[in-house]
């Protein structure tokens, strides 16, 4: 060995050597329950697929609780536990308009999993969760990504930790957001696109309606029509196509068409313009982009054996 290869090998071992101690995140990856529940993929995307074909709010409630999840705490399924006290994360301000679809779909999914004798208890209800948004993707005509696995479930949740962006905010407002979770622009830019599917209440765009510059006035117009007396109506996020996850929505929004404030203000704003145009003009590029930033929120707050559990029933700490 050369000096100059001894010298080489010997900063990698230092290096490694000196690493810090796994972090979280590293505990994560796609074949984690291989040795415990081989099967664990097929039983929830066909748990998942038997709910988006009993209602068609399941698939879009679903991809909402997952972003809800990671967003608030960390992915540890802290969305899911239900306080006797009635101060939980659920039941928030943020959190009460997340609908009962998207629950019932991973306690679904969570039945499926633990009707097999070898993955009963076994599986994290954050991975559960996880794995059913990118099945709720992939249903509604998505990406079918990888899923990182070996999350563990939290075991608290109260109203007052909840913070999520609101769509009033502006470019500035929601990349300072996104970057408390350590996603960047791009990634903020391609998650918004989960707004391909799904509903908002009138109450969240309504006063955009006729007063926003930006909207186009026969989309303002066929809104009014969706909030007849004010806050009581809802309309989709993509009126285009609202039940198929694709690139509509960016083309929306280049259309003036852009439903929540927030979807708007990224064509609006040029720092995010440029981005959207290559979703709109590109949907690879979209599913690419949306694919790696689910995975970069799924690694948000990840607990471990020693800050977390494995849920028996997702409503509940053990
Ligand atoms: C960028 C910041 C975001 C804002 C301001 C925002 C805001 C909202 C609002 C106000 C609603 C309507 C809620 C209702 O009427 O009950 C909504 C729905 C929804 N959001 Fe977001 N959201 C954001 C990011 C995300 C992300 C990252 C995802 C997932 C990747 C997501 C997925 C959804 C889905 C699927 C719905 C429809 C839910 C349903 O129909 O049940 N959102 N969002």
């Amino acid at each position: 060995m050369r000096r100059s290869q001894f010298l080489a090998a010997f900063f990698l071992l230092a290096f490694g050597a000196l690493t810090p101690p796994m972090t979280a995140t590293a505990q994560l990856r796609p074949d984690y329950y291989a040795g415990v529940c081989p099967n664990l993929e097929g039983i929830v995307r066909d748990a998942v697929r038997q709910s988006v074909a009993h209602s068609p709010l399941a698939a879009p409630a679903t991809l909402r609780l997952f972003f809800h999840d990671c967003a608030v705490r960390g992915c540890d399924a802290s969305v899911m536990l239900i306080n006797p006290d009635g101060d939980d994360e659920w039941r928030s301000l943020d959190g009460m308009t997340l609908k009962p679809e998207g629950f019932n779909t991973v306690m679904g999914a969570k039945a499926a999993v633990d009707s097999d004798p070898r993955c009963r208890n076994r599986v994290s209800c954050a991975d559960i969760l996880a794995l059913a948004a990118r099945d709720a993707v992939f249903l509604s005509g998505g990406p079918d990504y990888q899923v990182e696995l070996g999350r563990y479930d939290g075991r608290a949740s109260t109203g007052g930790s909840v913070m999520i962006p609101h769509g009033t905010f502006d470019l500035d407002q929601l990349n300072a957001f996104f970057s408390g979770l350590g996603l960047s622009q791009t990634d903020m830019i391609a998650l918004s696109g989960g707004h391909t599917i799904g509903a908002a209440s009138c109450g969240f765009f309504g006063y955009r309606m006729g007063a926003d510059a930006g909207m186009d006035p026969a989309f303002a117009e066929q809104l009014r029509g969706r909030c007849p007396g004010g806050a009581a109506g809802f309309a989709f996020l993509d009126a285009a196509t609202p039940l198929r996850f694709d690139n509509e929505y960016y083309r929306n929004l280049r259309a003036g068409k852009g439903l929540l404030g927030s979807d708007q203000v990224l064509y609006a704003d040029p720092r995010s313009r440029g981005a959207v145009d290559r979703y709109a003009d590109d949907e690879g590029a979209f599913f690419a982009d949306f694919a790696a930033a689910m995975a970069r929120l799924g690694r948000v707050g990840v607990r471990t054996a020693a800050d977390g559990e494995i849920r028996r029933d997702c409503r509940f700490p053990n």
